[in-house]
């Protein structure tokens, strides 16, 4: 079986690795808004969208083609190795040899977008089903600390921008804090939203699923 990380939305961001192994597939696999991006890339293969309830039964049906002898595609929104590991977890438990086909991050357009580079930042995730309360001490800590910039993926819908800049805040992280939202990174309807920490906390709660929040650090090089 092969993963490929198919990029952030844009169509034009896919890889040429990924687009040959989407066009030699038998069977392609995947959530349904990471097919739509694919669509018309998929040749002749036979294409199975998946939806969280019934992920578990496509996938083994995608094992299934896979001992039959057929290439199967696992298609992943963004990179392979950023925040999709518990997708990647489930190939991986069905089949002996995974090849991952690496794409585009969502995070490194918004390190574009906002002028960042990756070796000075956090990256921090609320996607993962465990202990999120760790992963937001974190994002507190580093904010005080204010020694890297601190790139976070919210979790939808359940812990959005304004919770989370309200719930940084009650622990302890400066209300002036920089706070920028960007939205649909890559598609015909992106959006950037910037302010700080306490003008997050207000704002009405409607953001995409497919938002990330990027808080640069204040200090400038050499302090
Ligand atoms: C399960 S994670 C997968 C991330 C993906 N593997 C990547 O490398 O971008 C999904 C989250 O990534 C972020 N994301 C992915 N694509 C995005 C985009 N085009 N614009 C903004 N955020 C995006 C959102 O926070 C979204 O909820």
């Amino acid at each position: 079986m092969t993963v490929v990380g198919i990029g952030p939305g844009d169509p034009d961001l896919l890889t040429l690795k990924g687009r040959e192994a989407l066009e030699g597939a038998d069977l392609v696999v995947g959530f349904k808004t990471v097919l739509d991006v694919v669509a018309g890339r998929t040749g002749s293969a036979e294409v199975r969208p998946m939806a969280y309830r019934d992920q578990e039964a496509v996938l083994d049906y995608a094992q299934e083609q896979a001992e039959a002898g057929k290439n199967c595609v696992v298609c992943v929104w963004g990179d392979l190795n950023v925040s999709a590991k518990e997708l990647l977890n489930r190939v991986r438990r069905r089949a002996d040899t995974v090849e991952l086909v690496p794409g585009v991050s969502s995070i490194q357009i918004a390190c574009a977008r906002a002028g960042l580079s990756l070796e000075e930042s956090l990256f921090l995730t609320l996607h993962q089903r465990w202990d999120r309360g760790s992963e937001l001490g974190e994002l507190v800590d580093t904010l005080r600390q204010d020694r890297r910039n601190v790139i976070l993926l919210p979790r939808p819908f359940d812990f959005m921008p304004p919770a989370i800049a309200a719930n940084a805040i009650a622990d302890g992280a400066d209300p002036g804090h920089p706070v920028t939202v960007f939205q649909r990174l890559t598609l015909a309807d992106e959006s950037r939203w910037d302010g700080t920490l306490a003008q997050c906390a207000e704002l009405p709660d409607e953001f995409s699923d497919l938002s990330i929040m990027v808080f640069p650090r204040t200090l400038t090089e050499g302090n």
